[in-house]
């Protein structure tokens, strides 16, 4: 996994369209740190409770929460439209844009993550098909640098208590360079 990790470009770059359908780039999220988490709306278990952790984890954050941007950039975007991806935020994780995008451009991001997923026939599910895949939060900086990643498996509290100290040290750092 840290090697996989190791991996993903320094200014992970991707060309979507958001959940109101305008054309997004990695630079339209610069000045807040972004969460970015890859997923696809029929997911029956990975990506629901993904997003009820890291909604918890913004609901702890409080005021805080307004320095991220969190992202859920679709692996299936044959289904997910930007009308699909923004009907099931809004019930799922409001605090979420969704991106989505043509299969190449989608592809393009996955690369610059280092996200696996592939489509797997899958008879009892919806279409025929799920798209099982890489379940990984990854974190940039305000200025596009990727910082650092949290497993599936790391419970909020822990990604609460990383991502405050992450605010602390760049509020640090901010000021000693006004200095
Ligand atoms: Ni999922």
């Amino acid at each position: 996994l840290d090697v996989v990790v190791t991996l993903i470009a320094s200014r992970p770059s991707f060309a979507l369209v958001d959940h109101d359908g305008n054309p997004v780039t990695e630079h339209h999220f610069r000045g807040k740190f972004v969460l970015v988490f890859f997923g696809f709306t029929h997911c029956a278990m990975v990506c629901p409770r993904a997003l009820e952790r890291l909604s918890a984890v913004l609901s702890d954050l409080g005021p805080d929460a307004e320095r991220f941007t969190p992202l859920y950039i679709s692996v299936d975007p044959d289904r997910d439209s930007p009308e699909v991806m923004k009907a099931f935020l809004q019930s799922r994780a409001p605090a979420f844009t969704g991106l989505t995008g043509t299969q190449e451009k989608v592809e393009d991001a996955k690369r610059a993550f280092r996200v696996f997923a592939q489509r797997r026939a899958t008879p009892d599910a919806p279409d025929g098909y799920t798209v099982p895949h890489t379940a990984i939060t990854y974190l940039l900086s305000p200025d596009g640098r990727f910082l650092t990643h949290f497993g599936d498996a790391v419970p909020a509290p822990t990604v609460v208590a990383r991502l405050r100290s992450i605010l602390n040290d760049a509020d640090l750092s901010g000021r000693s360079h006004d200095g």
